[in-house]
């Protein structure tokens, strides 16, 4: 670990070129605190998710998705949402129905007509949304924490992340499919009970968690000593969440881009002849969210599901969780969502596959299960299904 000036601490920097999750920018101050600075020099965050069990029994209820934005939550969990807030609210959701409208000017540049700012609007501000800015804890500890309790207890999952990472390390931030995926998981979580699972770019392990506190044994998998360092606390500090189902979660490096396991004894985080044997032998399950954001990387995850795939002993299924990024671009002079496209034909690929030892069938899962994380379930959020048939 490298050594952190106070100086340092007090004032981490965020580049221009870096990209953040909308997960961390509406993440409210109070559960997130900045802890250490990583190896390589970037601030390390802890924030806590908490699991909202009590909306269960609102499953099937259309209001559950529309009540648990992280906002309406504010308002809900300070008791707050008397007559006046749930006017506020509603004036708010129809002005974000009307929505913005994107126009090109004379130069073809993209002119954004935002909504104007309404009185009601900022007074709504103030009451709900906190600053973004890091409350700076503690150095070196990562377990300090205001309310100890909350540590430990069953509805809490805490992750370790970075914040606004260039786009090498985006796997250091919690992803919105992330939630989507670990919301599908626990509410179908009989489903997913004592299964050997494979999660490819698991990023920060927050899906592997919730994962494991169902499943009997999760295989964290991403690429990079420093992320799977990270990902690998975030599994300890966890640990007591996937005790209760008597789960595990193993973090190793898989690679999409190398064709083999990585088995060499002297690396870090590689696979033991006997995990590789489990996996090929028990895992049924296979896992991925947000990993579809560069067409090259998605061809090789691709390659990656179809090799393993052939390698298991039994059927698998697999989920993939995404969010469709929308960019204008001048090459189209439109909106477009290539990676998105690109991802859409290739899963188109797998299905039509002539194969003669596995059939893959790809279907969509309607988004509308309930939310166990506070986070915005944005209409770019998608989950797709594929179940990998052995047919000898
Ligand atoms: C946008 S992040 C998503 C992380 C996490 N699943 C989430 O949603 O919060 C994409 C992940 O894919 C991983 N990744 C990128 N290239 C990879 C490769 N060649 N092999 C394995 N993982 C890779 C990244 O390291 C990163 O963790």
């Amino acid at each position: 670990m490298v050594d952190v000036t106070e100086e340092e601490m007090d004032n981490p920097t965020f580049k221009s070129d870096t990209v953040l999750s909308d997960v961390h920018l509406h993440c409210p101050n109070k559960r997130r605190l900045m802890v250490r600075l990583n190896a390589v020099g970037q601030p390390v965050f802890l924030s806590y998710f908490k699991l909202l069990w009590n909306t269960e029994g609102l499953a099937s209820e259309k209001c559950v998705r529309e009540s648990t934005t992280e906002r309406e939550y504010q308002y809900r969990s300070g008791d707050e949402l008397g007559d006046k807030g749930r006017k506020k609210l509603r004036k708010e959701k129809e002005l974000n129905s009307e929505g913005v409208e994107a126009l090109l000017d004379d130069d073809g540049d993209l002119e954004v007509v935002r909504r104007p700012r309404s009185a009601s609007d900022v007074e709504a501000e103030d009451l709900l949304r906190d600053r973004v800015h890091p409350v700076i804890l503690m150095k070196g500890r990562e377990d300090a924490f205001e309310d100890e309790q909350e540590c430990t207890c069953s509805d809490i999952v805490k992750i370790e992340h970075t914040m606004a990472t260039p786009l090498e390390d985006v796997g250091k931030q919690v992803w919105r499919a992330a939630f989507l995926l670990a919301d599908y998981i626990l509410f179908k979580r009989d489903t997913f009970r004592c299964c050997s699972v494979l999660e490819l770019g698991g990023g920060t392990g927050i899906t592997s968690i919730i994962m494991g506190m169902v499943a009997k044994r999760v295989y964290c998998t991403d690429v990079g000593e420093d992320l799977l360092a990270m990902c690998e606390q975030n599994v300890v500090l966890n640990k007591h969440l996937m005790e209760l189902g008597r789960g595990e979660v193993k973090v190793k490096k898989l690679d999409w881009l190398k064709e083999e396991f990585c088995t060499d004894p002297e690396a870090l985080y590689s696979w033991s002849e006997e995990e590789i044997a489990d996996l090929h032998e028990h895992c049924t399950v296979i896992m991925a969210a947000d990993v579809f954001y560069d067409d090259g990387l998605t061809d090789a995850l691709f390659r990656t599901l179809y090799r393993i795939t052939h390698n298991l002993r039994n059927s698998c299924t697999v989920y993939l969780a995404l969010e469709k990024r929308l960019n204008f671009t001048l090459r189209h002079m439109d909106v477009t969502c290539e990676a998105y496209s690109h991802f859409r034909n290739t899963l188109n690929d797998l299905e039509n596959l002539q194969d003669r030892k596995i059939k893959y069938t790809v279907e969509p899962i309607k988004a509308d299960f309930c939310q166990f994380l506070i986070y915005e379930r944005i209409e770019q959020l998608e989950l797709w299904k594929i179940i990998a048939e052995q047919l000898t």
